[in-house]
């Protein structure tokens, strides 16, 4: 039962993020991962306005850098919707589940 499998392994990954050494000062990963997928996905999912994006479509500094410019790559009015704990726990998120991280996250 491969789904059942995935799922569990989505889980553990999730338990596991709670307890990661924070990377970003101050940002809380799990509040990341829902505002992430509250403002980010609308766009970012497959046949969407932006690519599917996830974590693992980055490594660490990758995403450290998109946020230390401090604005959405393609559409500034996206940022200013979030506040500044806001787009540090979205970085938070990212960052722990990025492609060279030790949790790559792909389900979610
Ligand atoms: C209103 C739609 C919309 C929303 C909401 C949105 N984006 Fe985007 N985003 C785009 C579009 C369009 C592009 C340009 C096409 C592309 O590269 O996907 C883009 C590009 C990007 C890229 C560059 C892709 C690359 O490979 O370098 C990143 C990273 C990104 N967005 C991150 C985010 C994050 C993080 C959020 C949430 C905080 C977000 N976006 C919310 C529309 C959106």
């Amino acid at each position: 039962m491969p789904n059942v499998r995935k799922l569990v392994a989505c889980f553990a990954l999730l338990a596991l993020s709670v307890t990661t050494a924070l990377a970003v000062e101050g940002g809380n990963p799990k509040k990341g991962k829902f505002l992430y997928k509250k403002n980010c996905k609308s766009c970012h999912v497959e046949g969407g306005e932006g690519k599917n994006l996830s974590p693992l479509n980055k490594t660490q500094s990758q995403w450290n850098r998109l946020f230390d410019k401090g604005t959405h790559p393609k559409k500034g009015e996206v940022w200013k919707g979030l506040s500044e704990q806001d787009l540090k726990d979205i970085n938070q998120y990212l960052y722990n589940h990025a492609a060279d991280s030790d949790q790559p996250e792909t389900c979610g």
